[in-house]
């Protein structure tokens, strides 16, 4: 009986195992794949076989590769694209010639290859990389392929193919979309590279460029954001005498990636498996903003995401038609303010961190260095532009110059991201640039105001209110700010050796984060005092006293809100600001943190880091950015001293909701934060604005009390928004308040957000504009 039990047992393990087994990759010449059958690649990563795109309408069926493992079989190579076979008639053979044919039945072939290499034993074979390849089964080379899918790549990109050029044969490997879901024939949607273009990735739309990546420096694109520390794939892009290629490669086995086209869209998308949830999700997609758009803010022109309006003349340049300009109308962009003059001398400007302009009919130099570059670009007078073409490596190398003018910039904020590019110039642009850095300081004051007022709801919130002594003191500063922009301050200069000892030489372990503008380290003083480097880019370009300037400036924001910059450090081309170190980071980190938050109360102990930029380049951006602006800024360009106040109230609503403003999500509303509040308001629950856990700890005439100030903050029109010395009146009293009105309601999100705008593992990051910062670059 135990016997018989275990001889069942082993039976079943046989006829099990020998049904696995007969999964099969391969099919040599006597034998074919008929619809309903499938080969199956070796480590049963991709199937072959036939399938109907649309199973509930249609009996076209197509001969495919898919992911195996996938539930929903995700279609990624297609052999009749634009042939379907009607019904389950198809049959795969390999004809003595060497040709792969599809066929219906005994009659007609609706694809076949154009090999013609006849070999005595084909075998056709389904590799685990998702490569079908034609082979000659007695040659012991297994890699000697007579023909592979992976040189007819349909809408998706695999690791290991190569999309792009072979120049000895010009022979074009490029992704096609498929022309709608349901449709696996060619759409106009391709993707790959352009033989009269530079090294890039062209995805084009039809005979028009739709985006370009920018030119390949080294590391990357100059038009991508680098994200080669993300840990499923590589890339790489191969470009010399024989080919011209993209390619990536997975950094374990167990991974999957793809990149795949979607006509209707208009994008490039790449998908990454998460094995966890056995689905497929978005890593990232290009176009992935307004800004990625070819040729959007026409010629000359740069495209800042961060600026209003989006589409900026490049310095030396303005608007060739004005007025069109003026009504978002970009297309004529730019032309030169000062006429060139090449005999007399022209200059270059550095334009830092940005996208290549595209290139047409290139002159490219893989050897030249920067010097050799500029003294060639300076020679021809119909050069306009040069730059690095690989700034791996220090100083980088190679040099691309640029005829004619330039289009399709675009403005990155990091330094990690872009490429220098040196622009012509007239001499005498270099005067007009000098005369922008004051306007700046003057843009500088209202930011600086807001400030001001930002700081003036901490104290609040501490419950300290020490009354109108401190603000009257803020007042002060402010005034002298606007005052006495001379003055000079008492500032210290580090010696970059006290900086190095300090930080242990830069070390990663003192790394506290990357902001927009460098790295920043902790670091601790020969007498104890913890500081935090930032060390900005070595290449900023920045003269020495335009740098002391900007420091001064925001050294004159000393508050004890506010983080305090000790000083600056200048050491050769390397230029670092010192600040007080803060052990618990900024305040924003608090108040968006789900379980952080809970660490502050109403009072707000902590509250005196707000402000604090040692960690985040984006606090220090709060009147710029888009969830904080005004409506008649926003919209109109408009600035008054009104529209802080409105900044402002949107600031005290965030600190009240745990929320922020933008971005702003409630489960069954739309709209945004201020819209939500307003309603809760109207509806008579305003103490359910703010988050439960402040609710519960707080003071709740003071809560509600501060929602109403910030609604009267928020109103729509400036001049029914209460002066910022009247709401710290309002603050500090209990005097009867008026009644706020609708306030302005702005959708932030709409214009710009066409595109989403969360490319790769930038999606957790925050996506708000700034207009305009206070922090030295
Ligand atoms: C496909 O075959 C079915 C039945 O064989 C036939 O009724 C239908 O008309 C065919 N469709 C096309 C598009 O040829
Ligand atoms: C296809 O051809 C083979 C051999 O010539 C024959 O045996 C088979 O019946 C044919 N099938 C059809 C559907 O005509
Ligand atoms: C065979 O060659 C023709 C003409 O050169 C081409 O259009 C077709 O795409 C090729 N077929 C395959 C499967 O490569
Ligand atoms: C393209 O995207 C649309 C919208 O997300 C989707 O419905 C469609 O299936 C996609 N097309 C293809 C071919 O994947
Ligand atoms: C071009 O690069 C490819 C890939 O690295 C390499 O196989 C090929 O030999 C190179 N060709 C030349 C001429 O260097
Ligand atoms: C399969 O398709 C369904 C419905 O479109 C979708 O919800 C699911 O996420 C897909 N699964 C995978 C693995 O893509
Ligand atoms: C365009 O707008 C700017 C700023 O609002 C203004 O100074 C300029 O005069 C306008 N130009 C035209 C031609 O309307
Ligand atoms: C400048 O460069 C262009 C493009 O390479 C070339 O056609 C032209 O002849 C050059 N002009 C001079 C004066 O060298």
């Amino acid at each position: 009986m135990k016997m018989g039990f275990y001889f069942y047992i082993v039976c079943c393990f046989l006829i099990f195992f020998s049904k696995a087994s007969t999964t099969i990759d391969t099919i040599s010449r006597s034998e074919s794949l008929t619809d309903g059958k499938t080969l199956v690649s070796n480590g049963g990563s991709f199937a072959l076989g036939f399938f109907s795109p649309d199973t509930s309408n249609s009996n076209n069926r197509y001969l495919g590769i898919w992911y195996h493992n996938d539930p929903n079989q995700t279609v990624v190579w297609v052999a009749n694209r634009i042939n379907p076979i009607n019904g389950s008639t198809g049959v795969l053979k390999i004809e003595s010639s060497g040709k792969i044919v599809l066929q219906v039945q005994n009659t007609t072939a609706v694809w076949s290859t154009n090999s013609t290499v006849s070999v005595e034993d084909p075998v056709l074979q389904l590799l685990d990389s998702g490569n079908l390849v034609l082979r000659d089964g007695n040659d012991i080379n297994p890699e000697n392929h007579l023909w592979q899918s992976f040189d007819y790549p349909s809408d998706t990109m695999l690791p290991g193919m190569k999309i792009g050029v072979d120049l000895r044969t010009s022979f074009d490997r490029r992704l096609s979309a498929w022309k709608n879901w349901d449709d696996p024939s060619p759409g106009d949607l391709t993707y790959g590279v352009e033989l009269e273009g530079s090294p890039e990735m062209v995805l084009m739309k039809g005979l028009e460029k739709y985006y370009l990546t920018g030119l390949w420096i080294g590391s990357g694109f100059s038009g991508v954001r680098d994200v080669r520390s993300n840990p499923i794939f590589d890339y790489d892009f191969v470009w010399n005498e024989t080919e011209i290629y993209f390619t990536f490669s997975l950094k374990s086995k167990s991974l999957m990636s793809r990149v795949v086209l979607n006509q209707t869209e208009s994008v490039r998308k790449r998908y990454t498996w998460n094995p966890e949830s056995q689905t497929w999700e978005l890593f990232s997609m290009r176009p992935s903003d307004y800004c990625d758009r070819y040729g959007l803010c026409g010629p000359n022109g740069n495209c800042d995401y961060n600026k209003l309006p989006v589409c900026q003349c490049l310095t030396g340049f303005r608007p060739k038609w004005p007025k069109r300009w003026n009504t978002s109308e970009y297309s004529g962009g730019c032309i030169h303010i000062k006429p060139l003059n090449c005999q007399t001398g022209d200059e270059f400007i550095t334009i830092r961190r940005v996208k290549s302009p595209a290139i047409t009919n290139p002159w490219v130099h893989k050897t030249m260095n920067l010097k050799e570059c500029k003294a060639e670009c300076s020679r021809n007078c119909s050069c306009m532009a040069y730059s690095n073409l690989d700034v791996t490596g220090g100083d980088g190398s190679g040099c691309a110059m640029w005829f004619g003018d330039l289009v399709d910039i675009k403005q990155f904020q990091s330094d990690s991201d872009g490429m220098d590019l040196y622009i012509r110039v007239s001499a005498s642009e270099t005067e007009l640039k000098k005369k922008a850095k004051v306007k700046l300081a003057i843009i500088l004051a209202p930011v600086i105001a807001a400030l001001l007022g930002l700081l003036l709801v901490v104290c609040y919130i501490r419950g300290t209110r020490r009354k109108l002594e401190d603000e009257v003191e803020d007042k002060n500063l402010e005034d002298k700010e606007n005052k006495d922009e001379n003055e000079d301050m008492e500032l210290a200069v580090f010696e970059f050796d006290t900086i190095i000892q300090a930080t242990d030489t830069f070390s990663f372990r003192n790394k506290l984060g990357e902001g927009g503008f460098g790295p920043v380290y902790k670091g601790t003083l020969a007498n104890g005092q913890e500081i935090a480097v930032k060390r900005l880019s070595k290449s900023s370009g920045q003269g020495l006293n335009e740098f002391k300037n900007e420091v001064k400036l925001i050294a004159k924001l000393q508050h004890r809100n506010l983080v305090r910059l000790l000083g600056c450090c200048i050491h050769g081309e390397e230029r670092m600001l010192v600040y007080e170190y803060m052990p618990n980071g900024s305040l924003d980190s608090f108040i968006f943190d789900q379980t952080r938050r809970e660490e502050l109360t109403w009072y707000f102990g902590m509250a005196r880091t707000f402000g604090g930029d040692q960690t985040e380049a984006n606090t220090n951006k709060i009147v710029g950015t888009y969830g904080y602006m005004a409506p008649e800024y926003a919209i109109d360009g408009l600035f008054s001293v009104k529209s802080d106040v409105f900044s402002f109230g949107i600031v005290l609503l965030e600190v009240i909701s745990g929320r922020k403003n933008r971005g702003f999500y409630h489960a069954n509303q739309s709209g945004n934060l201020i819209e939500h509040i307003w309603r809760l308001w109207t509806e008579g629950k305003p103490s359910d604005a703010a988050y439960e856990f402040l609710a519960e700890t707080g003071d709740v005439p003071e809560l509600l009390r501060s929602i109403h100030i910030s609604l009267l903050c928020v109103q729509q029109h400036p001049e029914e928004r209460p002066s910022m010395s009247s709401v710290v009146l309002m603050l500090g009293s209990h005097n009867e308040l008026p009644s706020p009105k609708q306030p302005g309601f702005l959708f932030y999100n709409k214009p710009f957000e066409a595109y989403p705008s969360p490319d790769n593992n930038e999606s957790s990051s925050r996506n708000e504009i700034s207009l305009s910062t206070f922090e030295a670059r």
